[in-house]
Order: C-alpha cells, then sequence, then structure tokens
C-alpha cells in the first residue's frame, strides 16, 4: 500500500556500548544498541518503542523542565503587581446562538471512511455557510469532549499572575482550590512586541529570529507517565483526580491560562494576536489540541505527533492491517493517558467514532495549522497523517484559507530532530502568521512516493463545499 522510506538513521549500526549521539534512538523494544547519550543529552522514554537521546539532563517529556537562566541585567524588568482577576479573552468560544444540541445518549453508527466533517451528527443537515460551520466545529469539539479528550473546563473563577525577569507566573484558584505554575519566557533582541511560540516541554523546532519563546511544562500540569498517571498534575488539583479531561486536554486548559495572564500582565513584551504552540511526538499531539480547543492560538505547528495526533484513527488501523507497525488506538490507551477513560470503549471499533483527526485539525481552522511530520517512523504514521491531514485541509479549502494550513513531510531523520529541507516550510508559516509577511504556504508535501500510498476515494466519499 506504500512505499517506505528506510530509516537510515536509526538503523546504523553502532559500535556496542557506544554513547548515543544527540537525537538517536537510545531504547524501545526491539533495540539492542546503546542505551545512554552523549553528555549533555538524556535518554527518554517516547513510547514503548522508542527512546531518544534529546538535549538536557532531565527528559522533558516526563519531568519538569529545566528553567534556563535569567540573563542577568542591571536593571531587570519591572516586576508587574498582582493584577486584577481578568475578565477579558474568555477561553472558550462562545457557543452560536441556535446551533442544535448533541442528543444526550446518540446513536453511533459506523462509517468506514473518514466522517463528512460538513454534515451535522446532531440533525443531519449539510453544512453550506460559515455561520454553520461555526455550529458544526462546536458540534465537533463537544463529541471530542464526549467521546476522546474530555471536558475542556471554561476559564476558572480566579485567574492571575505576575511577570518577572522571565518568569510567568500563573495562579489559578476555583472552588477553594489553587495551584501556581510557572512558564519561562525567553525574549529576543529587539525593540518588539515580539510574536511568541509556546513550547510544550521546550523548542525542538529551531527558533526563528525575532520571536519569544515560552517554555510550557506541560508534565506539571498533568502528568504523562504511563497509564497509571491519570489525575495526576496541578490540573487535577483544582478539578479533582476523577475529572474527564485527558492529560492532553489539561495541557490545552493550562496554555489556555497561559494566555489569560500574558493578557493581564504587562513587560513581557509579547504581541497576543501572534501567538503560536508547538511540541514534538507525544507533546505534538498535546500541541495540536492545545490548538483545537484555544482561539486565541494563531498558529499550531505539531511536529511528528503520529497517530493521536495528525494521524487518523482510522488510516493507522488500515496501515497495521496491511503489516506497518503502527500506532492504534487500541495500542495507544494502554500506554498512557493522552485520552480520556471514555475513549477507551471505541478503540476496538473506530469506525463508530463520529469524527476522525482531520476533524481535529478541523476546530484549529481558519486558524493557521503547519504539520511537521517525518515519513521514516512507521509507527508514528507517516500514511495516516499525511491522508488524514491532506482530508483536513479541505475543511480550510472549504472556509477559503487552505494555504493557511500546510503538510511538511519528509524522512531520513531521528525523531523530533528537524532536518534543515524542511527549514523554508516552517519560514513560510512563521514569516506569515506571526510576523506578517506575504509568503507562499501552499505546502502539502510528502517526500515519500506516491502520496504513500494514499488516495482520496479510498477515505473520502463526501464532496467539499464553498462555505460562504
Ligand atoms: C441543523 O442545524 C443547523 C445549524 O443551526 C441549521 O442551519 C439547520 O437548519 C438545521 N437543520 C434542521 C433539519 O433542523
Ligand atoms: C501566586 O501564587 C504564589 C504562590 O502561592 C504567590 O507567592 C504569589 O504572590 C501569587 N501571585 C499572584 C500574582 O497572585
Ligand atoms: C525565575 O524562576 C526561577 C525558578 O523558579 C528562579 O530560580 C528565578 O530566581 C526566577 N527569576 C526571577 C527574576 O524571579
Amino acid at each position: 500500500m506504500a512505499l517506505k522510506l528506510s530509516l537510515v538513521a536509526l538503523c546504523l549500526v553502532l559500535p556496542a556500548f557506544a554513547q548515543q549521539p544527540l537525537y538517536a534512538q537510545c531504547g524501545g523494544i526491539g533495540w539492542n544498541d546503546g542505551t545512554s547519550c552523549v553528555s549533555g543529552a538524556t535518554c527518554n522514554k517516547l513510547n514503548d518503542w522508542f527512546s531518544q537521546c534529546l538535549p538536557g539532563s532531565a527528559p522533558p517529556a516526563t519531568t519538569p523542565t529545566p528553567t534556563p537562566t535569567p540573563t542577568p541585567t542591571s536593571t531587570p524588568p519591572a516586576s508587574t503587581p498582582t493584577t486584577p482577576t481578568s475578565t477579558s479573552g474568555g477561553t472558550q468560544p462562545t457557543s452560536p446562538a441556535n446551533c442544535p444540541a448533541l442528543p444526550a445518549n446518540p446513536t453511533l453508527k459506523s462509517v468506514a471512511k473518514l466522517p463528512d466533517p460538513f454534515t451535522f451528527f446532531s440533525n443531519g443537515t449539510r453544512v453550506t455557510t460559515k455561520a454553520q460551520w461555526d455550529c458544526r466545529r462546536e458540534e465537533i469539539s463537544q463529541l471530542f469532549q464526549k467521546y476522546e479528550l474530555g471536558t475542556y473546563p471554561p476559564k476558572p473563577s480566579s485567574v492571575t499572575g505576575s511577570f518577572s525577569g522571565g518568569n510567568l507566573t500563573i495562579n489559578v484558584s476555583d472552588s477553594g482550590k489553587s495551584i501556581s505554575f510557572t512558564a519561562t519566557v525567553t525574549t529576543p533582541s529587539g525593540a518588539g512586541p515580539f510574536p511568541a511560540i509556546i513550547a510544550y516541554g521546550g523548542m525542538s523546532i529551531p527558533t526563528p529570529a525575532g520571536v519569544s519563546v515560552i517554555t510550557f511544562n506541560n508534565n506539571d500540569i498533568a502528568a504523562q507517565d504511563s497509564a497509571s498517571s491519570r489525575g495526576q498534575g496541578k490540573f487535577y488539583t483544582i478539578y479533582g483526580s476523577g475529572h474527564s479531561a485527558s492529560a492532553m486536554t489539561a495541557w490545552a486548559w493550562g496554555v489556555s491560562r497561559i494566555v489569560d495572564v500574558l493578557e493581564i500582565t504587562t513587560g513581557h513584551n509579547i504581541n497576543l494576536q501572534k501567538l503560536a504552540v508547538t511540541g514534538c511526538s507525544r507533546n505534538g499531539k498535546g500541541a495540536l489540541v492545545a490548538g483545537a480547543f484555544e482561539k486565541r492560538i494563531a498558529l499550531t505547528i505539531p511536529q511528528e505527533s503520529g497517530s493521536g495526533g495528525a494521524g487518523c484513527w482510522r488510516i493507522s488501523d488500515a496501515m497495521l492491517q496491511s503489516g506497518i507497525d503502527t500506532q492504534t488506538a487500541s495500542e495507544i490507551v494502554g500506554e498512557n493517558v493522552w485520552f480520556s477513560t471514555a475513549f477507551a470503549q471505541y478503540v476496538n471499533q473506530v469506525p463508530v467514532l463520529p469524527f476522525d483527526h482531520h476533524m481535529l485539525a478541523g476546530l484549529v481552522a481558519p486558524r493557521a495549522l503547519l504539520i511537521i511530520d517525518n515519513t521514516g517512523i512507521d509507527w508514528l504514521g507517516p500514511e495516516s497523517v499525511f491522508g488524514c491531514m491532506k482530508t483536513a485541509n479541505k475543511i480550510y479549502q472549504a472556509l477559503g484559507v487552505a494555504d493557511s494550513m500546510g503538510v511538511s513531510q519528509v524522512g531520513n531523520h531521528n525523531h523530533c530532530a528537524f532536518p534543515s529541507s524542511e527549514q523554508p516550510d516552517l519560514d513560510a508559516f512563521i514569516n506569515k502568521f506571526l510576523k506578517g509577511q506575504s509568503t507562499n504556504t501552499n505546502i502539502i508535501k510528502t517526500d515519500g512516493a506516491n502520496d504513500l500510498g494514499f488516495v482520496d476515494s479510498d477515505w473520502i466519499d463526501w464532496t467539499v463545499p464553498t462555505l460562504t
């Protein structure tokens, strides 16, 4: 079904006991080579099949991110005094008026191909206008919360914070419970205000010139240690360990609180109209969910997010059935707490899900979305990601903004190591959507031969309306 690139870099035979270089594999099922990393890198378990040497002395995916040392200055930026609770910029999009309500106990029917994003689940009407899409978007969000991701809570009753010396402190309380967490802001030189990228666990794409980086320690908000770490983290201190929100939903909530506090503090010199979010692998899945739920994010850049991120469950199942060892829904729920407990009952009957991840990407629309992906690693499901996201682009097409969503898929590099050949694609999106420049972002491409075997008619039996 698909021509695969061999993962040359991962197949290098290294001398026994050699220390693995930065970004090399250092463990995983079937790995019989070195498990320690060169100085300055640590072996991080990314999933059961793959551990990787990543920069730093602490694994970004499982432990708190080390706080970068702020550059000492003789005149530190003024600390912003305690500010009043934010009342602006609620994170939940206001539900449009006159939208059909989801039935309490919907009947799910099996749909083998990728479900039609343009037909209302609740009333069967096909979407023809942008106003109807606003309702449909809200319906899709509710469906994802109900069946896969758990509830994304509205803005808590109190969100306060401060910005000082590169530290953004976020204080949240609701229903008598309080938490405080910190994100670090690295500011470029120059006058600003600067666009900013919120980076789950730190940047794994190259930091663009003139852009601030907000390092988000997502694991502090919701743990992702294993399938047993459900309900751990500061999100659950507020809402209770039994809250339905999956780790990814909790992280999106954390991103929303960061934006809340950016809105009510000064001194950070960040342009709030130009915010992006990114992450790689498991954190790439999370970045996509943040872009889907938080409308104040202008550009979402999931990197190598694989199945459960930019991949579609249905296509990943087909890949596995065709003999490609791709991560699937039924595997993923046993591995970690990225998805809600409710999702588990659907993982062996994926076709009854009233959505797939082309529609998760569609929640980001019309805001910008760039998928950075890797053709060379089977378990990431590159066929699934390419087909799923090519299909997601049809939602952008319907909204008249096809070039606000791109896919750049390149192989022959290690997981989460950004290849220089993708730099022009990243630059095009950063320059247009964070820096306001005019660039060509008409980018839907894979280096896999024959579109990795993806044929629209195998997966799509609906047409793309032009929404008016
Ligand atoms: C379904 O809901 C949409 C959005 O509110 C509406 O425009 C459409 O008329 C509804 N269809 C039916 C059959 O009620
Ligand atoms: C945030 O919470 C911390 C820890 O409880 C506290 O020291 C700080 O004063 C609070 N800041 C604001 C702005 O509320
Ligand atoms: C920023 O936070 C770090 C870690 O909590 C702390 O060590 C540092 O002193 C803080 N910097 C300032 C200027 O508050």
